[in-house]
């Protein structure tokens, strides 16, 4: 038949349709299905896959499943049906032909055929699809063991049931239904998200249904990803902070989960107590570094690293201290400015002198050709991140100075002088010592400081003292000065007494010249015994004598000036004088100098009243002739004034005032304190030769 309708489909239109022609003479019959060839059914129900026939009366019904007969039975027989042993407690054929099944199950799906032959008929077919279906039951959304990671290729969900099959399968993501797509891909029981992404992260649904059961599981998917890209922040915000301030470091990014953070600072880990921030409490320069935040998913292994550079400043200690110094043998100036230490080193420059140079901690400048210096003030200004300072130096040429003269005697008897100059000047000045012209260093028995400013003259010869001209240069860099000192044996330029109110206390002052080379004073006295005075009574042993001839009553050091005497019986008369001593060589003694009642009254002071009035008229119009000419030759060396001693101030003092002389005795002890200090105030001009600098003060 096959073979014959094959034959047919290749012959000629005509011949098909002659074939049809036999074929309806032949009275085929036909066969279908009531209703639809698709039957679906539910387990364990009963079905019938229903058919009608025509053409034929009582024909031979067969049924086959899969080319295999089932059941065979001609309509209308006595005869039960034929059914494989298999089948049997489960089909039952219908008066029509037509099949039942009795609780049927799911292996009973499938094609069903059947075939009605009638006697000398020919063959009428038609078949059936039967689909049982199972309830559905069970049904759960799975994933592969490996997590869904953002960035992979895919990432599959799938569903399994207990039991059933589902006739339509609908995917949800978040409520909303899934088609095909480039993201996602349906296909049997799965759904890959290709490429998955965070957004992928929500509720998965799957709905199965057939046409007797519906089923559904919800599950939520987690894409993982991250770290991302991390922020490191440092709180306060600030370009460097200051040794001893806190800071703090936080560090996050986005990721799921969300990530872990760890801390390394230059390469070593760094605990932190507080997951994502890192505390540093006091500062410490040696804290400035890289700040290295490590951030990590710990499921997905991923990490990414953020460095942050945190700088922490100490300035110096102090300020800056700025020198001069002298170089190059006196002719350049070495500028110098130091501010040592702090984190990072002071930056310290010299603007003024040069804009190239720059120091760390410590700036030395040499100007070769300084004489334009002089005066300047140069700043160094120092810069340094957490301070800025400043300071200043004036380099300063020599400025006038007048020598000093002090003796001593030295443990040998010895008269040792020393002659200072000390000049002021920035920076300090050298000073070359010469004595006639001839540099000291080539000469025995003299030394000079190791500042220069003091020359020491061991075992000096006093009867030679004015022999030699010492000079002293002092020089630095802008400039020097020089002055000579001729130097004289021991003298005493004034002296003066004062007696207390009650006449029992005087206080006798004296000076000597400058230049004077002066070890100590023999204070000596004519009259009465001094009962109380401490005195050296040595050299005066028999008192009956003592009342006419002069005695050693005090001695007195070299720097001293004056010296209190007490004990004086106020009823007697006394003459004081003051011996100037250079080792053991005595110099010429002061005037005499007398307290008590008519003590003032001395051969001079007699003469000074026999002269009388017009001496003292002939006085005031010496000091009218003189006076003028002092001012113009004080103006004249105002360039070199020398302190006057009090000496000299108190005789020019008795001098306008001559009557004093006569109520000496009466005179008030004098208020030193009122004098303070006696030679700066007071100024006049002395020989440029011999320059008077006082070398202690006279209380
Ligand atoms: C199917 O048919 C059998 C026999 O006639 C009967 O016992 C059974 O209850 C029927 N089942 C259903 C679900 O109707
Ligand atoms: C998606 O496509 C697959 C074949 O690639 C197909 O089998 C499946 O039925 C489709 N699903 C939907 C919902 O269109
Ligand atoms: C899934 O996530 C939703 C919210 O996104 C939540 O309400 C629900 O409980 C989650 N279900 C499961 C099974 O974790
Ligand atoms: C240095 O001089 C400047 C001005 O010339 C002044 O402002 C500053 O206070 C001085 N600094 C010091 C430390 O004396
Ligand atoms: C001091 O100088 C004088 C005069 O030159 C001399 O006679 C005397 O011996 C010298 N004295 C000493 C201690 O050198």
């Amino acid at each position: 038949m096959t073979d014959f309708i094959s034959i047919d489909f290749h012959s000629t239109y005509f011949g098909l349709l002659l074939i049809f022609t036999i074929r309806g003479l032949l009275c085929e019959p036909i066969v279908k299905p009531i209703g639809s060839s698709v039957v679906k059914t539910q387990v364990g129900s009963n079905e019938t896959l229903r058919m009608t026939y025509s053409g034929v009366t009582t024909p031979q019904v067969s049924w086959w499943k899969d080319g295999v007969s089932i059941a065979v039975w001609t309509i209308g027989s006595t005869t039960p049906p034929q059914i494989v042993l298999q089948y049997e407690d489960v089909l039952v054929l219908e008066e029509d032909g037509s099949l039942s099944f009795i609780n049927v199950a799911l292996k009973h799906g499938g094609k069903y055929s059947i075939t009605v032959v009638g006697v000398g008929a020919e063959e009428g077919k038609t078949s059936f699809t039967l689909i049982v279906y199972d309830k559905i039951e069970g049904v759960t959304l799975q994933a592969g063991p490996k997590d869904a990671v953002e960035g992979d290729d895919t990432f599959t969900l799938y569903y399994t049931t207990l039991k059933g099959e589902a006739e339509f399968a609908q995917w949800f993501f978040n409520g909303e239904e899934l088609r095909n797509s480039s993201h996602h891909s349906m296909s049997e029981k799965n759904l890959s998200i290709i490429r998955p992404s965070r957004e992928d992260t929500g509720q998965y649904n799957i709905t199965l249904r057939n046409p007797f059961s519906f089923g559904t599981s919800i599950r939520n998917l987690t894409v993982l990803y991250g770290p991302d890209q991390p922020t490191l922040d440092v709180s306060p915000t600030k370009s460097f902070f200051v040794s001893g301030e806190s800071l703090s470091l936080s560090c996050g990014a986005q990721g799921e989960p969300l990530p872990s953070v760890s801390w390394a600072f230059n390469g070593q880990a760094v605990p932190s107590t507080r997951p994502g921030t890192l505390q540093i409490t006091n500062a410490q320069t040696n804290q400035s570094g890289a700040y290295t935040c490590m951030l990590k998913n710990d499921k997905t292994e991923s990490q990414v690293n953020k460095s942050v550079t945190v700088n922490v400043y100490e300035s110096p200690a102090g300020s800056p201290v700025c020198s001069v110094h002298a170089a190059d043998g006196n002719l350049a100036l070495h500028y110098r400015c130091e501010w040592p230490g702090g984190t990072p080193e002071a930056q310290l420059t010299f603007p003024a002198l040069s804009t190239a140079s720059m120091g760390l901690g410590e700036l030395n400048l040499t100007v070769d050709d300084p004489l334009d210096l002089d005066g300047m003030e140069v700043s160094c200004l120092a810069h340094h991140p957490v301070h800025q300072k400043q300071c200043n130096i004036t380099a300063r040429k020599t400025a006038g100075f007048l020598p000093s003269v002090s003796a001593m005697v030295d443990a040998d008897g010895r008269v040792v002088v020393v002659i200072g100059c000390v000049a002021e000047a920035t920076p300090n000045a050298t000073v070359i010592w010469a004595r006639s012209g001839q540099d000291v260093t080539s000469l025995t028995g003299y030394e000079v400081s190791d500042d220069t400013a003091w020359l020491r003259i061991g075992n000096f010869n006093v009867s030679t003292a004015g022999l030699h001209t010492y000079t002293c240069t002092a020089v630095n860099p802008l400039g020097s000065h020089s002055r000579d000192t001729v130097l004289s044996g021991p003298a005493i330029s004034d002296a003066s007494l004062f007696p207390n109110e009650e006449g029992t206390v005087i206080t006798l002052t004296w000076e000597v010249p400058s230049t004077s080379i002066v070890t100590g004073f023999d204070i000596q006295v004519k009259g009465p015994d001094l009962p109380h005075s401490s005195t050296t009574t040595t050299t005066v042993s028999h008192s009956q004598r003592a009342k006419t001839e002069y005695r050693t009553i005090m001695v007195r050091p070299g720097d001293s000036r004056s010296a209190d005497i007490s004990g004086l019986d106020p009823k007697s008369r006394y003459n004081f004088r003051v011996i100037p001593k250079a080792g053991r060589r005595a110099g010429k003694q002061s005037q005499q100098l007398p307290t008590g009642p008519g003590g003032g009254l001395s051969g001079a002071a007699i003469a000074g009243i026999a002269a009388g009035i017009p001496c003292s008229l002939l006085v005031l119009l010496l000091l009218c002739l003189i006076f003028p000419c002092v001012f113009y030759h004080k103006k004249r060396s105002r360039k070199a004034r020398y302190p006057v001693s009090r000496a000299v101030e108190k005789a020019v003092t008795t001098m306008s005032t001559p009557h004093q002389l006569l109520t000496g005795g009466l005179k008030l002890p004098p208020d030193y304190s009122n004098h303070q200090p006696p030679a700066i105030e007071r100024s006049a001009p002395l020989p440029s030769v011999a320059p008077a600098v006082r070398m202690a003060t006279t209380v």
